[in-house]
């Protein structure tokens, strides 16, 4: 059986070891900038080892940059962790903490992992946007109050 997941507020001495999960926030300034502003924010929320409440596996963003409406803009789980429910997990916290009736959250088309994801929880489509990443349209998803 898979370790258990808890998922808890994200602290700002997590924020190294998010940037560490990140292959992203490795590289890039602005991923790095993005989630200091969520933890400082406390939008940020952060999946550990159920035995060891230091072990970041993975992240989740929550906050209301899509037309106001509750918006997950970026949830990543650590390469070793995925494939055993973490990122279902940190949905799950995210869902229970939605203050309106839609939750969106958007992925590029080609991110079949994530699209599976949002299937299984119960996202539909809610249209795309071109022009953001080449020939890869953002693929908007939502998720209704009652089905939440
Ligand atoms: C997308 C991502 C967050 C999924 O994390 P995860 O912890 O592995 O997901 P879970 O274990 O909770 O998977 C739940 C379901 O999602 C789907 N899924 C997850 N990874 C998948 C993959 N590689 N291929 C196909 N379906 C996948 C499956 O339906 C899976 O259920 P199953 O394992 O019972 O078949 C992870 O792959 C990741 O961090 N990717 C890089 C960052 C990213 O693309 N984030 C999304 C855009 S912001």
């Amino acid at each position: 059986m898979p370790p258990q997941t808890n998922v808890r507020l994200a602290q700002s001495y997590d924020i190294d070891s998010i940037i560490e999960l990140d292959p992203i926030a490795k590289q890039e300034l602005a991923r790095r900038t993005f989630i200091a502003n969520a933890v400082a924010a406390g939008q940020c929320w952060a999946a550990v080892e159920a035995e060891c409440a230091s072990a970041l596996i993975g992240y989740g963003v929550l906050n209301r940059s899509f037309f106001e409406h509750d918006f997950i803009p970026l949830i990543v789980v650590k390469d070793s962790a995925r494939r055993r429910g973490v990122a279902t997990a940190i949905m799950r916290t995210l869902e229970l903490r939605c203050q309106g009736g839609k939750l969106f959250t958007s992925t590029n088309t080609s991110n079949i992992a994530m699209r599976h994801l949002l299937g299984q929880l119960g996202f539909i489509e809610s249209g795309q946007i071109e022009n953001l990443d080449d020939q890869d349209p953002e693929l908007v998803f939502v998720k209704l109050r009652t089905s939440l």
